[in-house]
């Protein structure tokens, strides 16, 4: 669905960001893309829906190249992006009117437009939070509503950069678990995140260093790939501890990952 060529990009400034990497992302799966602060995540994901443009190499969404200037408007409707400040990216005076604003620009009938709303609405679980202003929303609200306004405009695919990194942690779980139930709506997700806890729902991570693709599969082949003791991305304490055990042969994780209570269980077994 999103194809990547040998993109490498440089910053106007001369600054050399991304090196030739090649990629492929899925429709309906589930992506996380960690690695250390500056390596290059947000600069590519901003290549996914044209907001940057390769330097050399290509991006294409559904066959759409991000360079054709005529393919840009289906791309940007495709491809919708939610960063980090939940702050900055409302218009509208109430949540519906704001996410029908974009709709509104497409021309569409009123009665689409209500319906594509009210459809956007429900699958974020935000129907109840239609009429109130997005600005007396929660963090974990407003990111919501952003996601709830890409996929009125009918998004296909979601970056989501660092969405969760100035809520609390329960704001975070609930957009964590909104998003998660998007994969059954076929939904493409490219999540970017620095808290550990949230690399275990990946389908697929992606680890990135100093513009490349260092490591790419299931969270588990990946984390045993690169080992416990590296600088690309924190690991859960939990599941560093379980690994550790599972070297030295206390445990069993059998593919699985494992929660606190089963943890316990199986230490407790081999004692
Ligand atoms: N507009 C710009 N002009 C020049 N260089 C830039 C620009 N934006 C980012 N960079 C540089 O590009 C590199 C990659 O930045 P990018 O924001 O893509 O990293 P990141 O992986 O998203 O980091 P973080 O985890 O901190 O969000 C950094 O060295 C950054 O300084
Ligand atoms: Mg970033």
């Amino acid at each position: 669905m999103i194809s990547i060529e040998t993109l490498s990009y440089s910053y106007p400034d001369g600054t050399n960001v991304l090196d030739s990497i090649d990629l492929e992302l899925e429709a309906g799966e589930f992506v996380v893309l960690v690695g250390p602060n500056g390596c290059g995540k947000s600069t590519l994901s901003r290549h996914l829906n044209g907001l940057l443009r390769p330097t050399a190499g290509s991006v294409k969404v559904m066959g759409m190249d991000t360079r054709d200037p005529s393919s840009l408007w289906r791309i940007r409707q495709a491809v919708g992006m939610v960063f980090q400040d939940p702050n900055v990216q409302f218009i509208g005076s109430t949540v519906e009117e704001d996410i029908a604003f974009g709709l509104e620009n497409l021309a569409l009938p009123t009665a689409d437009i209500k319906r594509l709303v009210s459809e956007a609405l429900e699958i974020t679980g935000m129907d109840k939070y239609r009429h109130i202003s997005p600005s007396s929303l929660s963090g974990g609200q407003k990111q919501k509503a952003a996601i709830a306004g890409s996929l009125a405009m009918g998004s296909k695919f979601l970056v989501l950069d660092e969405v969760s990194s100035m809520l609390d942690s329960r704001s975070c779980a609930e957009v964590l678990n909104m998003v998660i139930s998007l994969k059954n709506k076929e939904i493409g997700l490219l999540y970017i995140t620095h808290r550990p806890e949230e690399i275990l729902i990946a389908d697929r991570i992606l680890v990135m260093d100093q513009g490349r693709i260092v490591a790419d599969g299931t969270p588990l082949t990946v984390i045993r790939e690169l080992g416990l003791e590296h600088d690309l991305f924190e690991l859960p304490p939990l599941l560093k501890l379980a690994l550790k055990l599972e070297d030295v042969g206390v445990i069993h994780l059998n593919g699985h990952l494992l929660s606190p209570l089963t943890l316990a269980e199986e230490i407790c077994r081999s004692l």
